[in-house]
């Protein structure tokens, strides 16, 4: 009794961390662990609900998504046979290989419903079909990130290993509906190449279908880049058509890799002037705000960039989030690693626009916890004679 109860547990566990998955649309931060092996046959699972989802889906006689002929709806059930038509329906399986990115499951109520509201658990089957049809793993990816106007620095670190310090740099400007990247490039480790395969960027809107369209929104081929350089990414711009500023992105990648390297520009080229200048800015005195409160309300306190950079955990802790962000705590016993860790931040191709100017003085990162410093404070302009120092 004990056991078959045991057992009915661990399935509805099992069956509600697979909807969970799903339910991330998008957040690949869940691996669920399925593989090729353990997948199930899909046609039988589309045979099983093919006839709810043209219920659901075909609208009146299928003068929806069968026939096409209201409001020239798209007609992935139509043809002879709706499992051929719908697998060769761009975005139905997903071209990240994570089911939640599917537009079957991310389309919201529109003219028809959305697949979530249907009856007979149709959005859990449609889920396990699809699932079966693309068993994974999903695509390296860097999971979703939102975009900022001007700078942004996309970490890789977790895309794949042996990536930490990789980077996607980029300016970004937003005009009605169209996102523009430009100066898009990829930054190598100095301690690895990296090897990218035919990158994409994936429109994760707040509500609504996710746009995973390599053909449109993606570059073909293989770009290569040497430990310590930056390169653009092939054309270096990317223009997204019908961007939702609400909304994130995500970046996914054919293939990418590192291999073991030596950047010559290993390290701070400026050094001198990090320790005689930004270090000694980088200790002075900011006011600190909560996070949620931007420049309003009263500040917490006072404290410092290194204050808040440099500042080691609890022994067993993590490191805190401002030192997740930017690793200050070699500041004074290594400030030759410090000033690799700050150099990050540098736009080099526009130093003007680098993130460690722009954060302390409110142009860059919302969230960033400190009152900001006006461009002539003694403290933006101690980081800055670094930063342009820099090379
Ligand atoms: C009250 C603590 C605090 C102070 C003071 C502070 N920072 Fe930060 N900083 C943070 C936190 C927290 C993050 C991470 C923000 C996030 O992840 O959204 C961060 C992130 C950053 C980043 C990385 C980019 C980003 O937004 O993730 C840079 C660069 C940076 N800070 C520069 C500075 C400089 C320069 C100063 C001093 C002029 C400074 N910070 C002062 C807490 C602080």
């Amino acid at each position: 009794m004990v056991s078959s109860r045991g057992r009915v547990v661990i399935g509805s566990l099992a069956a509600a961390v697979i909807s969970l998955g799903v339910f991330a649309c998008g957040d690949n931060d869940e691996s669920n662990g399925r593989g090729p092996d353990d997948a199930p046959d899909p046609e039988p699972l589309f045979r099983a609900l093919e006839d709810d989802l043209i219920k659901t889906c075909g609208g009146t006689n299928g003068t929806c998504h069968v026939r096409g002929s209201f409001q020239q709806a798209p007609a992935w059930l139509g043809g002879p046979d709706p499992y051929v038509t719908v697998k060769k329906y761009r975005g139905v399986l997903p071209a990240t290989k994570e089911v939640g990115d599917s537009i079957l499951l991310t389309q919201v109520r529109h003219a028809g419903p959305a697949l979530a509201d249907a009856p007979n658990d149709l959005y859990r089957r449609v889920s396990d079909w699809l699932t079966a049809e693309v068993p994974g793993p999903p695509l390296p990816n860097t999971g979703a990130f939102s975009v900022m106007s001007g700078f942004n620095s996309i970490p890789l670190d977790t895309v794949a290993p042996g990536l930490t310090n990789a980077r996607l740099t980029f300016l970004a400007t937003e005009t009605n509906g169209t996102l523009t990247l430009d100066a898009l490039k990829l930054v190598a480790p100095d301690n690895a190449n990296v090897k990218v395969d035919s990158p994409f960027f994936v429109i994760l809107p707040r509500s609504g279908k996710v746009k995973a369209d390599p053909e449109v929104n993606g570059f073909k081929g293989e770009l290569t880049v040497a430990a310590g350089e930056s390169v653009d990414l092939f054309t270096g711009k990317m223009i997204l058509l019908r961007w939702d500023p609400t909304g994130r992105l995500k970046v996914a990648f054919n293939k990418i890799e590192s291999t073991p390297g030596q950047g010559t520009s290993a390290g701070c080229t400026a050094l001198e002037l990090f320790k005689s200048s930004a270090l000694p800015a980088m200790g002075k005195l900011v006011d600190i705000l909560p996070d949620d409160d931007q420049d309003a309300g009263e500040p917490l306190g006072q404290g410092s960039c290194i204050g808040c950079h440099g500042k080691a955990p609890p022994a067993n802790e993590a490191p805190t989030p401002a030192v997740q962000a930017m690793d200050l705590r070699a500041a004074a016993t290594d400030p030759a690693a410090a000033c690799a860790q700050a150099k990050i931040w540098i736009n080099r191709q526009d130093k003007a626009q680098s993130t460690i100017l722009l954060n302390p003085m409110g142009k860059g990162n919302p969230q960033h916890p400190m009152k900001s410093l006006a461009e002539s404070d003694s403290i933006i302009v101690g980081i800055k004679a670094w930063v342009d120092a820099e090379n």
